[in-house]
């Protein structure tokens, strides 16, 4: 980017600006952008005007981009018609021209590859006859889903696994940085490592270790499909789109058992998907779960929620504003080192420039997001 060259960072926001490095991938700065599912992809594939939105970050200075969640080669991995594929030609013509337009502004992206598992409503495009894929038959809310045709047997799962190693092994060949395994927010990945939702007898369901079978055992295929330096992502959460109270962990000792399993699977970093990042996970320590996630890990993390606003993302779903707020927590935090890398989701998908604005001291000029934006999202 020309214009970090050209006018110094704001002393006060050094903490965001230092240099990271995610094994081999060097990132200018500690500012991801969040993963945001937009459907503005016709048939699943994504054009020109999808690059240009990926590349107005890039150019504006964002550190890594973590694209919206795009589908596996799966029939029942999504459910909508619009939201990009990460399968067939001409989708991945589409990907290969976002990965170049983001390269040629100076960024680094990785996409985020996704399996809506029991998020998925029967009938569902874009494949209407695929059934709902849930590990025990069960809604993403826990309860019992009709429509959801048989329990998948280790060999559907195995399929699921393959199609996740396949995109992984896709995203290297086009080009990407990375790869961000979906693993939070109730959709498969997670409905296998939460109770609610799994309640398998076989080797996928049980106690919290055997839930994080099909998670490790996608982590593992990903790296086989890879090469040892391509960065593999995973992210996680404690809350579900159906239920932000959940838990995949009640305690950090419960927390390390979920991980350590990922962790020997061969994940690089973690990505703890929060709504406000300034919460503490567990009582007595301020750590959030991304700080517990390092501390018990030693692995890079990213953290993420509300960056910069009042209101938590989900609150602009159901009518809730969201206001500007300070950076101090932020810089606090990551000056102390309790998590490496930030996402920022809604104040990048306002303004473009955000990073840029930070660094060089112009906050106010930042654009604020209003629920209108989710109909831009340009
Ligand atoms: C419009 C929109 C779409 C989202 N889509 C995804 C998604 O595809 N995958 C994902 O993991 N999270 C998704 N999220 C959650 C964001 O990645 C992020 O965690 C959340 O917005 C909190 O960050 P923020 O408070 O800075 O916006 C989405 C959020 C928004 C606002």
């Amino acid at each position: 980017m020309t214009t970090s060259t050209r006018t110094p960072t704001d002393p006060a926001v050094a903490p965001l600006f230092r240099p990271f490095s995610l094994g081999t991938l060097d990132l200018p700065n500690r500012v991801v952008m969040a993963p945001m599912t937009r459907r503005f992809s016709p048939d699943g594939v994504p054009g020109p005007d999808v690059a240009a939105y990926y590349a107005r970050r890039a150019a504006g200075g964002v550190g890594l981009i973590v694209t919206e969640g795009t589908y596996v080669d799966h029939p029942s991995a999504g459910e909508y018609a619009n939201v990009p594929r990460f399968h067939g030609e001409e989708a991945l013509l589409g990907w290969k021209g976002v990965v170049e337009a983001v390269h040629a502004a100076g960024g680094r992206i990785m996409p985020q590859l996704w399996h809506v598992g029991p998020v998925r409503k029967p009938g569902a495009p874009p494949f209407p006859d695929a059934p709902v894929f849930t590990p025990s038959g069960l809604g993403p809310d826990g309860t019992p889903i009709g429509a959801a045709g048989p329990v998948p047997t280790a060999r559907d799962i195995g399929a699921v696994i393959t199609a996740f190693a396949e995109g992984a092994a896709t995203a290297q060949r086009l080009g990407f940085d990375g790869v961000e395994l979906h693993g939070a927010h109730g959709y498969l990945i997670d409905s296998f490592l939460w109770e609610g939702t799994n309640r398998r007898t076989d080797a996928y369901g049980g106690d919290p270790v055997a839930r994080t079978r099909l998670a490790a055992e996608i982590i593992a295929a990903v790296r086989e499909a890879t090469s040892p330096d391509f960065p593999v992502v995973l992210r996680i959460s404690q809350w579900k789109g159906s239920d932000y109270t959940a838990r995949i962990a009640q305690s950090p000792a419960e927390l390390e058992s979920v991980l350590t399993p990922l962790v020997e699977a061969g994940v690089d970093a973690i990505h703890a998907s929060t709504r406000r990042y300034w919460l503490p996970e567990f009582d007595g320590s301020p750590l959030n779960l991304a700080g517990w996630v390092k501390k018990l890990t030693g692995l890079p993390v990213i953290s993420v929620g509300s960056v910069g606003l009042d209101e938590v993302f989900t609150a602009s779903f159901t009518g809730g504003e969201a206001h500007p707020t300070g950076l101090d927590q932020l810089l606090e935090r990551l000056g102390g080192d309790e998590f490496d890398l930030i996402a920022v989701g809604r104040a990048l998908l306002t303004d473009p420039e955000w990073t840029e604005k930070i660094r060089t001291g112009r906050a106010g000029e930042v654009v604020t997001f209003t629920r209108e934006d989710f109909g831009r999202l340009t």
